[in-house]
């Protein structure tokens, strides 16, 4: 066994508010178990990595175990619209037939603000499964979506994406940080030593800035992408990975899942991100770790634009592990672009541990 890798920074021991089984509508129940055919026994809250949607493992009579998600009227707005997008995915997306868990069938209280969920069969995950082990499996799953045919008009364009877009920008991010001298003090005060932080800052802002700058006009290699791919979407089982959690599905650059994912698995502890570079390009046939190398470093300083601009603002109640989570992918965003020669090394984080 490889012992358990360090994170860049412990998470925040509070998890997301998601509403307990209790709370869930006699009527939903009975929808779900009429679209399922049994009776639910138990049901059980489960959490993912940062939002509040509602999560349960349904077991019913028969012993199927169910995952259910989706919208519930406690959450922050757009809940429904979400949960509602992942669904159209699943049904008209073809790919996720092979690369996911199978969706049953759907429920909702037709409230706009209401509850929505997906049923999806329900993985029992492997606890000893290793990443180490897993990852040609993974690369192969995430290559297979990359190159998959999506039919016209199911998933929106990257660029034109609600939540995406703003990734790809030249807009706000580096510039805001550079412009806005109150919010520039807040981004630096998430270092160890602000004062470090903004000579460092003063001389890679303009370096930061241009690869923001040059995001929003390359022409990336495109492909069908996740658009939130991180580890905990990610789900071994004793035979095989699955992709998990599909509202940000759209056309739009591979870098996108690339950088999130590879360096989500460096701020966790498994080592540099451009060491999985050449794993994926075996398994897709592409050359990011070699000949394509700058559609990775324009991605990782706009996306790395994103949270410097996100992770020194207030942490939602609801979301307690939203900003950790912001500040974990920039911080590995950043040592990215160093080793890539783009920036200097930045300046340590508060709290960052030498990993
Ligand atoms: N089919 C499934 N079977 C078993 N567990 C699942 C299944 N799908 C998801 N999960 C588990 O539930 C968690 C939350 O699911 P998912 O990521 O789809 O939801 P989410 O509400 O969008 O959460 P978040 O945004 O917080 O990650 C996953 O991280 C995973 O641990
Ligand atoms: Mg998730």
């Amino acid at each position: 066994m490889t012992p358990v890798p360090l994170p860049f920074f412990d998470p925040p021991a509070a998890r997301e508010a998601k509403p307990s089984f209790d709370l869930l509508p006699p009527e939903m129940r009975q929808k779900i178990e009429a679209r399922l055919s049994g009776e639910i026994i138990s049901g059980e809250v489960v959490y993912g990595s940062l939002s509040s949607s509602a999560g349960y493992v349904l077991t019913f009579d028969s012993g199927l175990k169910v995952f259910a998600k989706g919208s519930h009227p406690d959450e922050m707005s757009h809940g429904t619209l979400h949960i509602r997008q992942e669904i159209r995915a699943y049904e008209y997306v073809p790919v996720l037939k092979e690369t996911s868990p199978r969706l049953y069938s759907w429920v909702s209280d037709n409230n706009e603000d209401g509850w929505t969920l997906g049923l999806w069969s329900f993985i029992a995950q492997d606890d000893s499964a290793d990443f180490a082990q897993r990852v040609s499996g993974v690369m192969a799953l995430v290559a297979q979506v990359h190159g998959a045919a999506v039919p016209e008009g199911i998933v929106p364009d990257a660029r034109a994406h609600n939540y995406i877009g703003a990734f790809l920008a030249d807009e706000k991010k580096w510039r805001r940080i550079e412009a806005e001298a109150s919010i520039r003090a807040k981004f630096l005060n998430l270092f160890e030593d602000p004062a470090a932080a903004q000579a460092w800052l003063g001389r890679n802002i303009a370096a930061l800035i241009a690869l923001q700058a040059d995001a929003a006009v390359r022409v990336f290699t495109q492909g069908l992408i996740h658009g939130d791919l991180r580890t905990d979407n990610i789900l071994f089982d004793k035979d095989r990975s699955w992709l998990v959690d599909w509202p940000n599905a759209c056309m739009g650059p591979r870098t996108f899942d690339l950088v999130m994912l590879f360096t989500h698995l460096e701020s966790t502890g498994f080592g540099a991100a451009e060491n999985f570079l050449p794993l994926y390009d075996a398994a897709a046939g592409t050359r990011f770790a070699t000949s394509e190398i700058d559609e990775i470093a324009t991605m990782a300083g706009s996306m790395a634009g994103y949270f410097a601009d996100q992770a020194y603002r207030g942490v939602p109640e609801k979301l307690p592990r939203l900003r950790w989570m912001q500040k974990s992918l920039l911080c590995a965003q950043l040592q990215l672009l160093a080793r890539l020669g783009r920036i200097e090394s930045p300046p340590r984080f508060s709290g960052q541990r030498d990993i």
